[in-house]
């Protein structure tokens, strides 16, 4: 293994050691009581992998893609592609720090591999066919195995025909936990948010339904699923906080979260904690991207709330004719309302990478239609990812990303092995900072992002979490060459 530290570029090495000061602070972290009902979570409690190390900085588990009868609720039952036969695949939780190793079999009737998004892994283990390693045939087997550098909530689905295997199933949460987070809130969700198309006998919708309009739309299956079930209850004492770790495993579609008009306390997001906590109405997570909350439901003891996915409009298609989604149910138990209970100040130093001397890189996405074909193709700078040259980039060089969205759908653009911190048109960090790897450029809008390239040379991908579009072309390479930048 490398070393961590020493490769940092200087601001990232003053931010590790405030970090390190912050979490060596007396009195800090202390983990309160659960003030939930008991059980409460058991309605969509994920299957948990089983770490067979015993070690305790070693996390190694075995972990198996394979077709599975799955009951999503509802007396709906699917014959869904899984990861260890449950849906989402069981939830991986380690410690920052810690070391990862998987031992993948492939027992689908497709190759396969395993990309763990966000997770700053060297190239070898970042599961891009090719790039990373050969495909996972039928039947093989490959051992991923890293280290988990950054806390936060991280997930897991193939990087083969991604659009057509996470449609089917193939996804899972990756919590990565620092015990000293100081957030303190005993009461933990991890939520993981897809949706999945399947007929009356249980059997998937094709991955390519509508053709070039469904590609260019973006896929949702009509079921929406909370941790693979169809909108299930969890039980909550009114006024009691609980932390959910969310993230948007869907193939397409947007979570535009709603509470019945109660408010979400946003923490964090894709790379940990956020430089400070902000409340929001709504809650707007966009496929592959994370988030990390507190809210505390409240209402008449017996009384429910529902979550709902309200109508977002991500492009033709999003909103017209349609209706906000159920997503889960939140049950009041009979326990006496509590009052509303201070949160914790929860806030994380962020330093800003310098930008003396960064690279411009600008990107535009467009469609253009082609007439001779008949077909749509997504576009990064003229050319969708099977004609296009990968941009470059140097170990340690610090770039500044412009990415023009010319089309009327909206893409959450994903970069590979990364955090990035967004910009505003003045290019100045975006407040609260938030270390971010997937992020949303709005339909003809425009995204800025500051990225700094450290000690991991290799071929990274960026494209749209709209896994439909990045198969459709909206895809592309980053090029890191080992040598300092001159
Ligand atoms: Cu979730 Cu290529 O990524
Ligand atoms: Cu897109």
């Amino acid at each position: 293994m490398y070393s961590e530290y020493i490769f940092m570029p200087m601001q990232w090495r003053a931010a590790a050691c405030v970090a390190l000061l912050l979490a060596a602070r007396p009195g800090a972290a202390a983990e309160s009581a659960s003030l939930a009902p008991a059980n409460w979570d058991q309605g969509l409690r994920l299957a948990e992998a089983h770490d067979r190390n015993p070690d305790p900085k070693i996390v190694e588990i075995d972990l198996t893609a394979r077709i599975a009868d799955v009951e999503v609720g509802n007396n709906h039952s699917v014959r869904a592609w899984t990861y260890d036969g449950s849906l989402p695949g069981p939830l991986i939780r380690a410690h920052v720090g810690d070391r990862v190793i998987v031992h993948f079999t492939n027992d689908l009737p497709q190759p396969t591999t395993v990309h763990w998004h966000g997770v700053r892994v060297p190239i070898e283990m970042d599961g891009v066919p090719d790039v990373s390693q050969p495909e996972v045939k039928t039947g093989e087997t490959f051992t991923y195995d890293f280290t988990v550098r950054d806390a936060g909530l991280y997930w897991y689905h193939p990087h083969v025909m991604s659009a057509a295997q996470v449609g089917f199933g193939l996804y899972g949460a990756l919590l990565v936990e620092d015990p000293d987070d100081g957030v303190g809130i005993a009461d933990q969700l991890t939520l993981v948010l897809s949706d999945i198309g399947f007929d009356s006998h249980g059997v998937l919708d094709s991955p390519d339904t509508g053709g070039s309009a469904g590609t260019v739309f973006g896929r949702e299956g009509l079921y929406v699923l909370a941790n693979g079930k169809i909108l299930p209850t969890i039980r909550a004492r009114s006024g009691a906080p609980q932390r959910w770790r969310i993230v948007n495993a869907a193939r397409s579609r947007f979570f535009y979260l709603d509470l019945d008009g109660q408010t979400f306390t946003v923490i964090g997001s894709d790379g940990g904690l956020q430089e400070r906590a902000e409340t929001k109405d709504t809650l707007l997570v966009t496929p592959g991207e994370r988030m990390d909350v507190i809210v505390s439901p409240t209402g008449p003891a017996g009384g429910t709330l529902t979550l709902q996915a309200a109508l977002y409009n991500r492009g033709y298609g999003s909103v017209e004719n349609r209706v906000p989604e159920n997503v889960l149910t939140i049950a009041f138990s009979d326990d006496p309302p509590l009052p509303k209970q201070p949160l914790p100040d929860v806030h994380r130093e962020i330093v800003p990478p310098s930008l003396a001397g960064a690279t411009h890189v600008d990107m535009v996405l467009t469609l253009p239609p082609l007439a001779a074909t008949g077909k749509s193709e997504f576009q990064v700078n003229g050319a969708p990812f099977w004609k296009a040259r990968p941009f470059l980039a140097k170990v340690g060089e610090t770039q500044i990303w412009t990415v023009k969205n010319d089309t009327k759908w909206a893409h959450p653009i994903h970069l590979h092995g990364f955090f990035f911190l967004p910009l505003d048109e003045h290019l100045q960090p975006i407040r609260p900072m938030a270390w971010k790897d997937t992020l949303d450029v709005p339909m003809e809008g425009t995204i800025r992002f500051v990225v700094v390239f450290d000690e991991r040379p290799g071929m990274w991908m960026f494209h749209c979490h709209i896994l439909d579009h990045a198969d459709g072309g909206l895809m592309g390479h980053v090029h890191l060459q080992p040598g300092a930048p001159e």
